[in-house]
């Protein structure tokens, strides 16, 4: 499932963002890639350890946690560390890939599946030229390229690249997400079904067959969910 997750930070917090990557150090990408993606990633990171990547992680991560989207399409169960890229100039590219099926957590050691990657935007789409992300999804490719503060989250599967930055520089937060419920289309099931429930309710109030397909959700997370 491929699907744009609007406003997971605050304009305060999307310039707190953006000020603390002003004055941020810069690394190659490439460092962090696997074998086959290290020769397409041409791009520059924050080093994982330094304050401005643990402030930036910190405001995400909270933005995430408190997001109703977020939590009902990716149901968590461990979240990499984000990191910060940016594409412009002589590293403004990363050709195709599909990202490393398991990471390490630089934090903890923890291994993460990467069922689920996400990117949130940090520059807003008319600061730069070219940029898009762009996902191989099953009816074609997709072009993706949001307002900064919204995130798209797709299949950790899937064949995509970015789009090479032909002017000014393209921020972005970048994570993987293991997911209690490993496949994606039983992950489509529910997050079709949560969104439903929440109409109904939304629309009527709370009835008899609300509380029973509430039920029915749970019953099929609890049968799915590996906690
Ligand atoms: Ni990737």
């Amino acid at each position: 499932m491929l699907l744009q997750i609007k406003n997971v930070l605050t304009a305060d917090e999307l310039l707190q963002a953006q000020n603390i990557i002003s004055d941020a150090p810069w690394v190659a990408g490439a460092e962090s890639a696997g074998k086959q993606a290290a020769d397409v990633k041409n791009n520059q990171q924050i080093p994982h350890e330094c304050d401005a990547a643990r402030a930036i992680r910190n405001l995400v991560l909270r933005g995430l946690d408190r997001h109703p989207t977020f939590f009902s399409a990716t149901l968590p169960k461990r979240v990499f560390p984000p990191r910060v890229n940016r594409y412009g100039g002589d590293t403004n590219a990363f050709g195709n890939h599909v990202d490393n099926s398991i990471r390490f957590a630089p934090d903890t050691g923890l291994r993460i599946r990467t069922d689920i990657s996400c990117t949130l935007f940090l520059a807003e789409p008319d600061q730069y030229d070219g940029g898009e992300l762009v996902i191989q999804d099953l009816g074609g490719p997709r072009s993706i390229k949001y307002a900064a503060g919204d995130a798209v989250i797709y299949p950790g599967t899937t064949l995509h690249q970015v789009a090479p930055v032909t002017r000014g520089y393209r921020l972005a937060c970048f994570f993987w997400i293991e997911s209690m419920v490993r496949a994606d289309e039983q992950r489509r099931l529910l997050f079709d079904l949560d969104t439903t429930i929440i109409a109904m309710r939304n629309a009527t109030g709370d009835n008899a067959a609300t509380v029973a397909l509430t039920g029915t959700y749970h019953n099929l997370l609890r049968m799915w969910a590996d906690t």
